[in-house]
């Protein structure tokens, strides 16, 4: 899966030279906070696709957890582009700071190293053949952890056991996807993605209230839907109002953004991507390949970001 280089404590290694200490707080309680970017292949070289965004919502996520991330937003630029120049073929880059070992493996041990690696690997579609049929999805019994439970819009490592949980719950039951309740049982979220309900002329997705992360393809889609002429809404949904919805889309950097075909077993709409879905797929298509002006800052050149870092 990764068997290139891995940028590793500041220095691009060979993948299996990268390895963690069995006491490492990362390993044994999930002390750690992750990014998942995407790089996509240009006339001009990678684009990596909001890796400013990126990089400053795993600083945040660090700053909640509490975890010291001894790098600059301009080094982990650097380290995520050589990252996926060092490995040909890699579409996806995987930036992970976490907790080395300290003295103790105590839970109140603070002396440990913060250790930061970036992985870039091969995702290709997320799910298989979705663009064209949309996915199916399924309704978790594991709930969205609550705000008292953890800061939920950090990406910790450890908050992802609910997620992996859910979504190998949802490919046993031959769906491709898990949608997520918060505590309310109001809908949240994918098991790695916010989901969009369409209804009318508008596109409304849960609010940040709903305990959701702040995915940076929600983002990018409420930002293209509005300049596409959608009204775009945050509210409050419920399971019912996804099943009726006209269409209803899920999005998020590994899936990109899929048409959702049922949700537990009921057809929503026609059973297939619907008009609005496509249209903001197609464009999301282009966008990210820097096809579209308007969005290119959105796109930072791999080559570019190495060498106006390195001056
Ligand atoms: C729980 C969760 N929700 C939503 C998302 C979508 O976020 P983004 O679009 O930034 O990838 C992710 C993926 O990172 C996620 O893990």
């Amino acid at each position: 899966m990764n068997d290139g280089k891995v940028w590793y404590d500041g220095q691009l290694v060979n993948a299996e030279e990268a390895t963690v200490p069995l006491l490492s707080f990362g390993l044994q309680y999930g002390w750690g906070v992750f990014e998942g970017i995407r790089a996509y292949p240009s006339s001009d070289g990678y684009l990596i696709f909001r890796l400013k965004d990126h990089v400053n919502r795993l600083l945040r996520s660090a700053k909640l957890l509490g975890l010291e991330v001894p790098y600059s937003e301009k080094e982990l630029y650097l380290a995520v582009c050589e990252t996926v120049l060092a490995n040909e073929h890699a579409d996806y880059i995987r930036p992970i700071a976490f907790g080395g070992q300290g003295s103790s493996v105590a839970l109140g041990t603070t002396d440990m190293p913060t250790h930061v690696a970036v992985a870039a690997t091969r995702m290709g579609e997320y799910v298989p053949g979705a663009e064209a049929r949309g996915i199916d999805v399924i309704t978790s019994p594991w709930e969205k952890s609550r705000w008292r439970a953890l800061p939920v819009t950090a990406k910790i490592c450890g908050g992802y056991i609910a997620s992996v949980m859910a979504k190998r719950d949802a490919n046993r039951h031959q769906a491709d996807e898990a949608l997520m309740l918060n505590a309310n049982g109001t809908v949240a979220e994918g098991s790695a993605e916010n989901i969009f309900i369409v209804e009318h002329d508008t596109i409304c997705t849960p609010p940040l209230s709903a305990g959701i992360l702040e995915g940076i393809t929600r983002d990018t889609v409420m930002q293209m839907a509005a300049d596409l002429g959608y009204e775009v809404k945050e509210k409050e949904i419920a399971w019912d109002e996804v099943v009726s919805a006209e269409e209803v889309f899920m999005c998020g950097t590994a899936l990109e953004i899929q048409g959702v075909r049922s949700l537990d077993g009921r057809l929503i709409g026609k059973g297939l991507p619907g008009t609005v879905t496509k249209q903001v797929i197609s464009t999301y298509h282009d966008l990210v390949r820097g096809k579209i002006p308007k969005y290119l800052a959105w796109c930072d050149r791999a080559e570019t970001v190495v060498k106006s870092v390195l001056i």
